[in-house]
């Protein structure tokens, strides 16, 4: 799995708003959806495309266009529905599936309660949308679900994340013979003694949602 930490001011800016307490929701979710749109421009680097020929009003001219299937774009319920329209922003032709996961606040494990994806994943390149990496359980479960249904090149946005959390999604998926790439605007110091990361912005669905 590889880990792409977004470097650049505008991120680092914009995430420091969504972190402070006194920051409302209509501006967490407007933040939330410009940060979006800037680490999907990084994630995106290896979306697949293919050769076209197309003329301009004044010559032939070679560009490239998304190869079919397009794209699968899979925010995770409920947090990672405050990213989908920054993504669809850069990805208008995606197609969305859902996935809805929740923490155990006690036991920190992760489990599905609803899932709606296209019948046949296979071949599928995915990207997944959730703003926190905390233990990394929702993250390793959502992979290797998608995984398991054919998805073959993985690609994950998120906000922040734990350093416990990254080393766990990459043990999880050490046996997994599909590339995984994490994108995120700032890797934090830690998780905390009940699974939030510090410093972090504290529960990203609720400060979208209330
Ligand atoms: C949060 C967050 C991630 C998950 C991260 O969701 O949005 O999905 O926790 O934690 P983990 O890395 O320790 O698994 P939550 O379960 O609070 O659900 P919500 O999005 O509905 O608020």
């Amino acid at each position: 799995m590889d880990i792409h930490v977004v470097d650049h001011p505008l991120v680092a800016h914009k995430l420091t708003t969504l972190r402070e307490t006194t920051t409302d929701s209509p501006t967490f979710r407007r933040l939330t959806d410009e940060l979006v749109t800037l680490l999907a421009y990084e994630a995106t680097r290896d979306v697949r495309v293919e050769p076209v020929r197309i003329t301009t009003p004044v010559s032939p001219a070679e560009g490239v266009r998304l190869t079919s299937p397009k794209p699968l774009i899979v925010p995770i319920l409920r947090a990672g529905l405050g990213m989908l329209e920054g993504m669809q922003h850069l990805l208008p032709t995606a197609e969305v599936g859902f996935l809805g996961m929740i923490r155990n606040e006690e036991t920190l494990e992760a489990s599905t309660y609803a899932e709606r994806l296209p019948d046949d994943l296979a071949g599928r390149q995915c990207y997944v949308l959730d703003p926190m990496l905390a233990t990394g359980g929702t993250l390793s479960a959502a992979i290797e679900f998608l995984v398991a249904r054919g998805c073959d090149a993985i690609t994950a946005i998120c906000l922040l994340a734990a350093p416990e959390g990254i080393e766990r999604v990459k043990a999880d998926l050490a046996g997994i013979d599909v590339p995984v790439t994490v994108v995120v605007a700032a890797v934090d110091e830690k998780l905390n003694e009940v699974g939030y990361i510090v410093p972090g912005l504290g529960d990203a669905g609720d400060r979208l949602y209330g």
